[in-house]
């Protein structure tokens, strides 16, 4: 079955993909076990197509590339990441931060996330604090970020918030290794630590993206939600004019959550109003994410099937 090439909106990808077939398995298979390990599940709420839990599947496990009738068929999510992901070139074996398998789920509200981070010296962390800023709440393993970074040296710094201890380590890691002087990651709670990072910092606050959060499905766990209105309030206080705020998520009813909190506050534009051009369905969800790459768990639920639901808001003037 194959894998559908919309999915690939990602320029690199299709240039990429014809010069790898040939060496797919061997060199994203090699690839794989370490994204196992961080994949972010929770089951997809909308999928397109419809498919029997594990029999019929979007992608296809094959163990041998001999046995895949065509490169499409050896495409599985992790390895998917692997390719989107390439060109950063992220070593696979991070000895110095140990083994990586994380937890899946972390509950923010617990007691020892209920205290807010330190606020870093920003000139220790950044090679020039007075660059704008671009804050990812909940950035997994860091790779979006560190993506975003590398193009924008000189121009941008880049803050990742992450309640996963283990995979902060690893971004920073990472970010040594890529030699990025303009990318920080933090072990904090968005939710009890984003104001007084977000207003220590010395340079403007340009975007904020809070992409495919948890969604803590029961209604009594919504409390856990990262999006609550302090945060919202938060953003707003500190983002900058004309700055911007990307949401996103697979699970319609949490990109509604998000899409209701944002425009509920009067001075948070969404972007189709801003630019009708701006590439939106009929009820303003962006058809593409607007970064250029997309974020793990995005490759993976579009790998299977289900639609993300994207907005993109800015601060008026
Ligand atoms: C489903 S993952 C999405 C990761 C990434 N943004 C992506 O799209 O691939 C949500 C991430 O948010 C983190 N997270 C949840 N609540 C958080 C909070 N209050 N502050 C910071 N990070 C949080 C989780 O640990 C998890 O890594």
């Amino acid at each position: 079955m194959a894998v559908i090439f919309s999915h690939f909106h990602t320029p690199s990808i299709t240039m990429v993909l014809p010069k790898v077939a040939s060496c797919f398995c061997r060199s994203l298979f090699s690839q794989s076990t370490i994204y196992n390990h961080q994949l972010l599940h929770y089951p997809i709420q909308n999928p397109i197509f419809n498919f029997n839990s594990n029999c019929q599947r979007i992608r296809t496990r094959v163990t041998k590339f001999s046995e895949a009738s065509s490169v499409t068929d050896v495409i599985s999510s992790p390895n998917l990441v692997a390719l989107e992901y390439a060109d950063l070139k992220l070593p696979i074996n991070c000895e110095e931060v140990g083994n990586i398998r994380v937890r899946q789920h972390v509950n923010p509200l617990s007691t020892a996330l209920s205290v807010p981070a330190e606020v870093p010296d920003w000139n220790d962390v950044f090679k020039d604090s007075s660059l704008p800023l671009m804050v990812d709440i909940g950035c997994g393993s860091g790779r979006f970020l560190l993506w975003l970074a590398k193009r924008n040296i000189g121009s941008n710094n880049y803050l990742g918030l992450e309640i996963r201890k283990k995979l902060v380590k690893r971004s920073n890691f990472w970010a040594k290794e890529l030699s990025l002087s303009n990318t920080h990651f933090m072990f904090a709670n968005a939710t009890t630590s984003f104001q007084q990072l977000a207003s220590s910092y010395p340079g403007p606050l340009v975007l904020v993206s809070i992409l495919c959060p948890d969604p803590h499905f029961k209604k009594r766990h919504h409390k856990r939600r990262v999006l609550q209105k302090p945060l919202v309030d938060s953003i707003l206080d500190n983002l900058t004019s004309g700055g911007q705020v990307f949401v996103q998520s697979d699970v319609h009813e949490v990109a509604v959550d998000m899409r209701n909190q944002f425009d509920s506050v009067p001075d948070m534009l969404h972007i189709d109003v801003i630019d009708p051009n701006f590439g939106c369905d009929p009820d303003g969800w962006l058809l593409n994410n607007p970064m250029g790459i997309r974020t793990e768990r995005e490759i993976h639920a579009e790998l299977e099937g289900a639609k993300v639901y994207r907005r993109m808001y800015q601060k008026g003037t």
